[in-house]
């Protein structure tokens, strides 16, 4: 099904089970234990070996040579591949670092060895004693110091001349010179992991040179690809399977060591093996999401209104990496004539830098937001208000291009109302209970919307039961409650006639999980099978498919009526289609917009932040299932306070790794930290998305909270911070006078 124009009227506008809050099908068996995941796929293969993996010492230069006759002499000891038995691997079509073979080291823990044993133990104590002889060689570690070789890159991250690389709207700097209120600001972010709870896993077993992996990954269709191109195999040799993921973030988009080098102990060892990154391997062997420095000048008139804006962003990775598109939503967000954006890319030596939740507008709304509360505050304006008089209901830089839908004003007044945002005095630093200091802060949230080919099978038994195959993945988002929902309501079933079947490469291919595209895109694949299976079924039943109605398990035109199951009663009944989305993404901006709002207490003696209450109030086209959109919600929001209090990797610059590469180092916030969270979704629906007329939620719901964190931190002590994380040792000094 090609999807070119609008949507109109559709079945799935029935609402009878699509946008009802429904708890996830597959619920039970998580919270029961039952729902396999990768490390834990005990019964698919027997004879299953441990396999450990070595990671690199050093953070650039060449392993030398290796011993490993002690390994290999090990008890329990059945197979170790060294970096150097074989040449580079090929490197998959989505992966920056290459994953295993050859002397070279490009960073830190990069896989150099598995060893595979009969224990997990005996695997990793094995591993332990290898001799490995490095030459260092000097990395790159510093991105302040890296500034000076930077290139420029545009917008998808090629590299060019600055002329050509940045995006230029106006003259800006003339704009900025002429404004009567300028803002100048630098703003860092650091380095962040995605820090899932479950590590990236695999069990591999090969069979007559076919290779299956039950893994955990976001994108079956790229693994299967990528794996192929690295060990040399044709795609359809391999087969992928992730029906659950423990959460991925962008840390499972790509391609892994763990994939590859159960493979590669498997085929050593001649019997199936699994193997877990440990947890500083998540750190230092997988990705992370880049640091960043971004300067933003904003100039306005007296009015508030908005004359010149320009946001620059400086992030790093290794060579062929890309930019961190931090300066993405400031296209976008706000009105003004004048404009510019650019970005700048330098080499460094650190793992590999890549997609993490919301890659781009997360670290770069963390920016543009607290810039936009200082020029508020210089402006004398309410930042709720210098939002709203700064809204554009169409493309700053093409303005015969409208959004698809922008409710963003709507966000912010309810939101405002909502949080009771009146009683907040303008005055920093003037709100005390006891010796806690407590703010209040907000900023807009914005995420663009994507939209990704999809494709799905549905299958009408004997029994009335529809069954849905593709190769979608849920990462803990609630993936499998959307399909069944969107199944349900296409074919006229309640959700217990459907069931749902993902993340397997022998189905369709969908979009995935990503880029807040996976619920609606992959949907909208089912609901493209869905329509096939009706017009199959109505053929079967003799109706014409154009007046046949799906309701109550029934299908039914003029005076007649037939059970659906009647129609499968022969033989099953299938079909499979695939959505494409034509230029409406490129005729129409489409976005998700949101307002969040803060209240935090810092407490005046230590400078340690309590955040009190959140609220987001989000426009984000329909919402599937006001259930799991408001946990992929209260999630990001969560997430968004951890990248605004705790969440940082540490650089060690001399040795080029990141420090803290555990979860008792790398902090990140859970939901008791945070007292109250609450979401709101405004009724939308966008119907030039898809024929779901949804959009994503899950990325848009971190976008500006650490923002919106840091100004409600700002407004509880008159101390402004720039540089992320907004730790308490940055506060201290600011504080006020308590005694
Ligand atoms: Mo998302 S960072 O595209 O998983």
């Amino acid at each position: 099904m090609k999807f070119d124009t609008p949507a109109t009227t559709n079945p799935i506008d029935q609402l009878k089970v699509v946008g009802r809050p429904t708890d996830r099908i597959e619920g039970p068996l998580k919270t029961t234990g039952r729902a396999p995941y990768a490390y834990e796929r005990h019964d698919v293969v027997p004879n299953q070996a441990y396999g450990h993996v070595l990671g690199a010492g050093i953070g650039k230069g060449r392993v030398l040579s290796m011993d490993a006759a002690a390994a290999r002499a090990a008890p329990g000891v059945l197979a170790v591949v060294t970096t150097l038995d074989m040449p580079r691997l090929e490197k998959g079509k989505m992966n920056t670092a290459f994953l295993f073979g050859g002397p070279e080291i490009q960073h830190y823990h990069q896989a150099i060895a598995v060893v595979v044993a009969e224990s997990f133990e005996q695997a990793r104590d094995a591993a332990a004693m290898i001799q490995v002889e490095y030459a260092r060689e000097e990395g790159r570690f510093d991105l302040a110091a890296a500034r000076g070789q930077a290139k420029p890159v545009d917008s998808d991250g090629k590299e060019a001349d600055a002329a050509e690389a940045d995006d230029r709207v106006g003259d800006f700097e003339a704009a900025f010179a002429a404004a009567a209120v300028t803002l100048d600001e630098t703003y860092t972010t650091p380095d962040e992991s995605h820090a899932m709870m479950e590590p990236h896993a695999t069990i591999a077993s090969w069979n007559a040179g076919k290779l299956t992996i039950w893994t955990s990954t976001q994108m079956v269709a790229w693994w299967r690809r990528d794996l192929a191109i690295t060990l040399g195999l044709k795609p359809e040799d391999v087969r992928v399977d992730s029906p659950y993921i423990g959460g991925g973030f962008g840390g499972k988009l790509f391609l892994r060591a763990d994939a590859v080098m159960a493979a590669l102990g498997a085929r050593a060892a001649g019997r199936p093996v699994k193997v877990a990154l440990a947890r500083p391997q998540v750190a230092n062997n997988t990705t992370h999401r880049p640091a960043t420095i971004q300067r933003i000048r904003i100039g306005a008139g007296r009015d508030g209104r908005i004359t010149a804006i320009a946001h620059e962003s400086l992030s790093g990775d290794l060579p062929d990496g890309q930019p961190e598109t931090a300066v993405a939503q400031t296209k976008l967000l706000y009105a003004g004539a004048n404009r510019l954006t650019a970005m700048r890319l330098a080499e460094l030596d650190l793992p590999e830098g890549n997609s993490m939740r919301a890659p781009g507008e997360a670290p770069g709304m963390m920016a543009l937001e607290i810039a936009m509360d200082e020029m508020a505050a210089k402006l004398g304006m309410d930042p709720v208000e210098f939002r709203i008089v700064n809204d554009t209901q169409v493309d700053p830089a093409d303005p015969d291009r409208s959004f698809s839908q922008r409710q963003l004003i709507r966000c912010l007044r309810e939101g405002a109302e909502r949080f009771g945002w009146h009683r907040r005095n303008p005055q920093p630093g003037q709100w005390r209970d006891g010796h806690w200091l407590r703010g209040m802060g907000m900023a807009a949230g914005f995420r663009n919307n994507l939209v990704v080919k999809s494709a799905a099978r549905a299958r009408l038994g004997a029994d009335g039961i529809v069954t849905v195959e593709t190769d979608m993945t849920d990462i803990g988002t609630g993936s499998y409650t959307i399909i069944a929902q969107t199944a349900a309501e296409m074919m006229g079933l309640g959700l217990d006639r459907v069931r749902v079947r993902l993340g397997d490469s022998d189905f369709p291919v969908s979009a995935g999980s990503g880029g807040q595209f996976g619920g609606n895109s992959s949907t909208a694949g089912v609901y493209a099978a869905c329509v096939k299976l009706r017009e199959a079924v109505a053929q079967r039943l003799g109706f014409n498919a154009a007046d046949a109605v799906f309701a109550e398990g029934e299908v039914r035109a003029g005076n007649r009526r037939v059970r659906l199951a009647d129609a499968a009663a022969a033989q099953e009944v299938v079909a499979e289609d695939v959505i494409e989305f034509g230029d409406l993404s490129k005729r129409f901006q489409q976005s998700t917009f949101a307002g969040h709002f803060v209240e935090v207490a810092v407490d005046g003696f230590t400078g340690e932040v309590r955040v009190r209450r959140m609220l987001a109030v989000c426009a984000a086209g329909r919402i599937l299932n006001p259930t799991s959109a408001r946990s992929q919600v209260i999630g990001a929001m969560t997430m968004g306070v951890g990248a605004a209090l705790m969440e940082e990797l540490a650089v060690d610059k001399r040795h080029g790794f990141f420090v803290n590469h555990d979860l008792a180092g790398y902090e990140v916030p859970v939901h008791a930290d945070i007292l109250q969270q609450e979401v709101v979704f405004l009724d939308e629906v966008d119907p030039v998305s898809s024929p779901m007329k949804a959009k994503g939620v899950g990325e848009l719901g971190l976008c500006g909270v650490g923002a919106a964190v840091a100004n409600a931190i700002h407004h509880a002590t008159g101390v402004r911070v720039r540089d992320y994380p907004v730790t308490l040792d940055k506060l201290l000094e600011g504080l006020p006078e308590m005694a």
